[in-house]
């Protein structure tokens, strides 16, 4: 048996399940400040951003820590170790997303953002190819296209879901131009989910090759890039720290072939098999698309994440969640000025995810959230989550409209930014979290704030006035 210098508290995988998850989260019983002096139980409803770990996560990397020390060509057993784990890494996200590694390359990052500008700089356009993405994307699978190739959207129904319609529409007007469909797996705004498989029969039928961005999906539902041809996914990103594995990693999937021709998008350490001062010869995959040392403990954390998932298994998971949703929705619908965008009924709770958009009537998003955090210490998110186009379809924000804040953007007053308060769910929430928060959002709803809350009008955000808590008295570095 291991010996392992940090004291193993968290047991054994095999007796992980949905109903004790909830007592292996670090920080469980954090308690965080409230505008009145007193402290409570941080509620976080903020998971669709980043999640927190749990004690079993934590203690294999500190078991992994004992051996650690850089990968590859390193002859120390420490050495020998790290790099078996980086690539018992590989396959162990390769079985977790039915990768086929015959054809497939899998290439860490440091998030899905970076995997996802790394496979635009190097996904083989030509002149004329065109690239669709959807209006309902996270930035970070739209910028990265912008420029690369000719770029379009498809457009979204009535109720914020994609158009099919309008996807089998645009592949039909570029007829055979479109050689990527860049599309997420489920919205970090709406927690709508899209059809994937039924999107990558499409796309393939048309001659394109389809990418799911899967960081929201990835830790809510199971995944299968190998499905039998017509409906396989071609290339897939996902983030570890949205997976309960907050150390630092991404994953990029993809077919070898793309990667293997051409440079490398980021040269340096690692990358080459010989360089001399006029040529550099690239290494073989997925090497020579990993420069630098590459972050090891993230993949260990990534590894026991996915274990995790096994342990629990994905149907008491998307039933846990969908209860925690289908409450929240039946709550909020009772409480007099709340707004909730996108589906709002509790029936389909099962086919989204736990991810819930919603505005109180003559509060701003940016108020209503100070307020559940300084008087409830309730972490929820507010804004355009980074999805500034498809928040604006959502809130349909009129062009004109559209047009003056941009302005006003630009003068860096952030004070009208449209927005949204966002709940989102993880496999640790309970329904008395709920609960907690729609209790304060009636209070607020009957009888106002407590506190006077001052907008920083650059920053768009709101800080209750004469609140003296310093981060410092709870954290130094
Ligand atoms: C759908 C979607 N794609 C991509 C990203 C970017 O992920 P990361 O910040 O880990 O790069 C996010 C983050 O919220 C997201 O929700």
């Amino acid at each position: 048996m291991a010996k392992t210098l940090v004291e193993k508290k968290s047991g054994d995988l095999k007796n992980i399940n949905i109903k004790n998850i909830r007592q292996h989260l670090i920080g469980l019983d954090k308690k965080v400040p409230l505008l009145d002096g007193s402290e409570v139980q941080y509620v976080n409803f903020d998971n669709a951003a980043s999640t927190p770990t749990f004690d079993f996560i934590y203690d294999k990397v500190g078991e992994y820590l004992e051996f650690y020390s850089n990968v590859h060509r390193g002859t120390g057993f420490k050495s020998m170790v790290s790099s078996w784990v980086y690539e018992k890494g590989r396959e162990i996200v390769a079985e977790f997303i039915d990768a086929d590694l015959d054809k497939n390359v899998i290439i860490f990052t440091k998030n899905s953002t970076e995997a996802l500008n790394k496979l635009a700089r190097r996904y083989p356009f030509q002149r004329n190819d065109v690239v669709l993405t959807s209006l309902m994307e996270h930035h970070s699978n739209e910028l990265p296209w912008r420029n690369r190739a000719f770029f379009d959207h498809v457009g979204l129904k009535p109720d914020g879901t994609l158009s099919i319609e309008d996807l089998k529409e645009k592949l039909k007007f570029y007829n055979g131009r479109v050689k990527l469909v860049a599309i997420t797996g489920a919205s970090n705004v709406t927690g709508y989910i899209n059809p994937v498989y039924k999107i990558a029969k499409i796309a393939h039928d048309a001659g394109a090759e389809i990418l799911v961005d899967a960081a929201q999906i990835a830790p809510h539902r199971p995944i299968h890039m190998n499905n039998n041809g017509m409906e396989d996914i071609d290339y897939l990103v996902l983030s570890a720290h949205k997976m309960y594995a907050p150390f630092g990693v991404g994953v990029l999937v993809g077919s070898k072939s793309i990667f293997e021709i051409g440079d490398p998008s980021d040269v340096g350490g690692g990358v080459v098999d010989i360089v001399t001062l006029e040529e550099a010869y690239w290494t073989d995959l997925p090497e020579k698309e990993e420069a630098g040392t590459p972050d090891i403990i993230g993949v260990v954390a990534l590894t026991e994440s996915i274990r995790m998932f096994q342990a629990i298994g994905w149907e008491d998971i998307i039933e846990h969640e969908a209860k925690l949703t289908a409450h929240l929705l039946r709550r909020l619908k009772e409480i007099d000025k709340i707004i909730i965008y996108g589906d709002a009924d509790p029936a389909n709770s099962h086919n989204r995810l736990g991810v819930v958009p919603f505005n109180m009537a003559g509060l701003s998003h940016a108020l209503l959230a100070a307020i559940l955090s300084y008087e409830g210490g309730i972490g929820v998110r507010n804004g355009c989550f980074c999805a500034h186009t498809y928040v604006k379809e959502i809130l349909k924000v009129k062009a004109e409209e559209a047009r003056k804040l941009e302005e006003e953007i630009k003068r860096r007053d952030r004070s009208h930014l449209p927005g949204t308060v966002r709940a989102s769910f993880g496999i640790y929430n309970a329904l008395e979290e709920v609960d907690r928060m729609c209790d304060l959002l009636e209070k607020i709803s009957a009888d106002g704030h407590k506190g006077k809350y001052i907008l920083n009008p650059e920053k768009g955000e709101y800080m209750p006035e004469g609140f003296k808590i310093e981060v410092t008295d709870y954290l130094r570095l």
